[in-house]
Parts: structure tokens; sequence; C-alpha cells
């Protein structure tokens, strides 16, 4: 079965650059990306391309190339489900806030609608294709619900999770590890094959059943979050006994059985997905009574709490036990580089720690607008100030925290800051970025994660 017309309900950081590299790959698919937030496909379709609603390396070369060729971005929901083949939903997740499993389990009241309005409006057979993270066999539930409410038509469901990482979107989706398709029915699970195969070698597209699928997904996100856990806990142990992590993760990172990637200690992971995704396994664990497999995993969670709680507790500690007053500079508000996305980033969490000691916070990040920043303080957001210029953002500071591990801040004048602050000039690298013997040359108080201060 050859698909011609695809959907993609969700133009997130998942739905849309996935999306544009399907259409820029297969140009005789017509592939339309639909979403309930008018603005955010506005400025899909807006002209200028630097406006996309998400930042990624290469993206904007990727969406000027398929763009109204055969890529669509529309408010008309019913309208694409109508003529797609083949549906993905790449809505949210959420953590559930409210009711049973509320702080752990997956919100899927954004994935029951959009299964709803498919249902409703399909009058020929579909493929439904599970994009977004999802609980292990919730592809069971969408079946259910699409097979009772729906026209009589026939609906396959697929789970094909998307190990994208954001920063790095494009690169992964032309040249993935590895794409995964979860399904029970062999043509639905092959027409997916065939589009994928257009660009990606055939012996990296692998077919399981779709509880497989969907577990491996939680499972590879919760192997990544661990690595990070696992390098933070040990870097708390270098700051004590004079060990330097980094020599630490190198040393360990040589052995091919370990390998040398994710092994960066840092202020702590962040983004949409660890946390997420691991309160989730956690959750799904405790409901089959696997209380040692919920507590061993949740651990992954506590401890990154942990290690972004103590970096704020190290800076006010240093900073003679009181920043009450002082100016603190954060360089970097996003989960990491090379992104605009803030979700849970530790950067939030250590900023309200410190208002929290009535901290004046000043913030400088190179991709996030201050309307974002605004929306993950809260009414938090009175007690700091966001600065487009970086070295303005660091004059008459007590102290920088790196939180973010931006290239630009290992090329800035560290003289000319240390210049501009107060003096004893002290510097948190959070990312282990900057280089420590220089800066200590310039005359900085450098603390890094993962090695004594020494
Ligand atoms: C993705 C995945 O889909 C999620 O499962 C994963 O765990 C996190 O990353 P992402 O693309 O990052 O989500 O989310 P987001 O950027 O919030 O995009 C989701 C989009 O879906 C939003 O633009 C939202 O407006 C849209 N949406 C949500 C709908 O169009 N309809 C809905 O009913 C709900
Ligand atoms: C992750 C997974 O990598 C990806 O496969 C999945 O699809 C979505 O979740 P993402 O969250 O975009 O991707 O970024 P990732 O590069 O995995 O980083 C996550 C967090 O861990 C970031 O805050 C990053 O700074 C931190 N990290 C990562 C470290 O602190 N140290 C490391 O060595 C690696």
């Amino acid at each position: 079965m050859k698909i011609k017309n695809i959907c993609c309900i969700g133009a997130g950081y998942v739905g849309g650059p996935t999306m544009a590299v399907i259409a820029q790959k297969c140009p005789d698919v017509k592939v339309t990306v639909v979403d309930l937030n008018e603005a955010r496909i506005a400025a899909w379709n807006d002209e200028d391309v630097a406006k996309l609603p998400v930042y990624e390396p290469g993206l904007d070369e990727v969406v000027a190339e398929a763009r109204g060729r055969n890529l669509f971005f529309s408010t008309e929901v019913d309208k694409a489900i109508d003529e797609a083949d083949m549906i993905f939903i790449s809505v949210n997740t959420p953590t559930k806030m409210y009711g049973a499993g509320k702080g752990m389990a997956a919100d899927l009241k954004y994935i029951e609608l959009c299964a709803r309005q498919i249902a409703r409006v399909a009058k020929n057979d579909k493929i439904v294709v599970e994009k977004s993270t999802l609980p292990v066999r919730t592809a069971e539930a969408l079946k259910s619900i699409l097979d009772n409410t729906g026209n009589g038509v026939n609906f396959h469901i697929l789970s094909n999770p998307e190990f994208l990482a954001e920063g790095t979107a494009v690169q992964d989706l032309h040249n993935p590890d590895r794409v995964l398709i979860g399904g029970e029915n062999e043509v639905a699970i092959q027409s997916l094959v065939d589009i994928y195969a257009t660009w990606v070698p055939r012996e990296r597209v692998l077919t399981t059943n779709v509880w497989s699928s969907e577990l491996s997904k939680l499972t590879a996100n919760a192997f990544l979050a661990q690595r990070v856990s696992s390098i933070n806990a040990i870097s708390e142990l270098c700051e004590k006994t004079g060990a330097d992590v980094n020599e630490v993760a190198r040393a360990i990172g040589m052995d091919s059985r370990i390998g040398p990637k994710f092994l960066k200690s840092s202020v702590g992971f962040g983004g949409s997905c660890f946390q997420k995704d691991i309160l989730n396994l956690v959750y799904i664990a405790k409901s089959y009574g696997l209380n040692e497999v919920a507590d061993y995993w949740e651990q992954v969670v506590i401890m990154n709490n942990h290690q972004k709680s103590r970096f704020a507790k190290n800076i006010v500690k240093t900073l003679y036990n009181t920043v009450s007053g002082k100016k603190i500079t954060m360089l970097g508000w996003a989960f990491k580089k090379d992104t605009n996305d803030t979700r849970e980033s530790a950067a939030i969490d250590v900023a309200k720690d410190l208002i929290a000691e009535e901290a004046k916070i000043s913030i400088y990040d190179p991709k996030v607008e201050t309307s974002q920043i605004k929306m993950d303080l809260g009414s938090s957001f009175e007690y700091i100030t966001v600065e487009s210029d970086s070295y303005e953002a660091c004059q008459g500071a007590h102290a920088i925290a790196v939180l973010t591990e931006w290239d630009e801040f290992k090329e800035y004048d560290w003289q000319k800051i240390y210049d501009s602050m107060l003096k004893p000039a002290f510097v948190f690298d959070g990312r282990n970025i900057l280089d420590k013997q220089k800066m200590k040359e310039i005359g900085f108080v450098y603390t890094a994660v993962g090695s004594s201060n020494e």
C-alpha cells in the first residue's frame, strides 16, 4: 500500500521537524501538519523562516525546500484527517497534574481527543501512528476508541516513537541510529517502512510488536537519563575527594563497553522527556506491583533534583551564606544548547531557589524569548531582569552561573567581564565548559560541577 497523503496532529518540537523531513525526502507524498494553536501554525507558515516556532539548526532550509510544495501547516484538522491515508499523532502527553497518578502518569487526554476526532471524521480506512511517547498498551486504548466510535472503517495502529534530540533534530532525522516501528498488521507496517526507507538504510528500520516499541521508547530515555544521573552522582563525590569528574568520565568512557557519550556532568538534565518518561515508567511499574523496579528508576529523578538543588545551595554558601540583594547573572536558560526549548530546564529550578534567597537575578540566553522566561517563572518573574546583551547582564554582578552550554560562552572576553564585576568575582560553571586555568589566571573564584575548588 503506497501512502500518498499524511496528516500529523501536533505541530510541536517533534511533529514539526519530523514531518518537514518526511516531506523533504518524499516529494510525492503530501504532508499536512495540523494544530489547534493558531499562532503556532501561523509561525510555521511565516514567510521569514527565521521565525519558525521551533529553533533547530538546519530546519529553516528543510522547511524552505518543502513548504508549499508538499508540506503544509494548517488549523483545519478535520479536513486533513479526512484526506489522509496515514495519521501521525504527535500531541503532547504531559505528566498528569490531577487525580490518580498525579505527578507521575502521562496525561492521555489529548491523545484520546485526537482518537475521537479521527473516529468521527474518517470515512475510509486509516493507519494511525503513535508518534507521541506513550505508556505501554496505549495503542490498545486507541484502537478501542477508534473501533467503538468510528464509522465502521478499519483502523490499523502503529507505534513509531521518535528518538531525535533537540538541537540536532534535523541531523538525527536525516541520519537516525534506528527507526522503530511497532505494529500488528504487516501491510500497515510495510507502508511506513517504505516511507522511511526512502532515505534510511533498510537495516536500520526495526519492526517489533506494538508493546515492545512503546516500552523501548521509555526505556531508551530512562537509560540515557540514568547515565547523566550516574555521572552527576560521581560529580558530588569528586568535589569532596579532589578527583575531577571530566577525568573520570574520560577514563571510564574509553572502556568500549561503557562508551564516551552522555557522560557530561551538569547542573542536571532537563527537557520535556527524561523526567516525564521515567515517572511514567515508575507509574507503570507500580501499577503492576513492581515496587523495586519503580524505586530503582525513581532514584534517577531524585538524583537529578538533588543535583539542581545543590548547585543553587552551593552558590549561596560560597557567597558567604547570603545572596540577599546580590546580583547573580545566569548565562543560559534553555535546557541544552542550540534550542529555544526551556521545558524542565535546570535553570528554572536554580533561579527559583535563588529568588527564594532574595537574590537579584539577571538572565541572558541567546535564543530564549523573554515571554518564555516569564511563563517559566510565573509570579517570580518580577524579581528578575532579562538582558539581550551578555556583557550588560554580567555588569556589576557578584556571581555568574553558567546554566546552558552555549558555544558562545566559551568565546567571551572574560577579562572584560571580570573587570565589570564586583570582587571577589565568582563563576559557577554548571556545564564544565570554561577553561578553569584561564578563569583562575584572570582572577575569578571559579567553581565547576565535579571538581574541587582548589
Ligand atoms: C513531543 C511528543 O509528542 C511527546 O510525546 C513527547 O513525550 C514530548 O515531545 P512536543 O512535540 O515536544 O511533544 O510537544 P509540543 O511542542 O507541546 O507540541 C504538541 C502540539 O500539539 C502543540 O503545538 C499543541 O498545540 C498541539 N495539540 C495538542 C493539538 O494540536 N491538539 C491537541 O488536542 C493537543
Ligand atoms: C532526549 C533523547 O536524547 C531523545 O532521544 C528523545 O527523543 C528525547 O529526549 P533531548 O531531551 O532533546 O532528547 O536532549 P538530550 O540531548 O538527550 O539531553 C537531555 C538533557 O540531558 C539536557 O538537559 C542535557 O543538557 C542533559 N545532558 C545530556 C547532560 O547533562 N549530560 C550529558 O552527557 C548529556
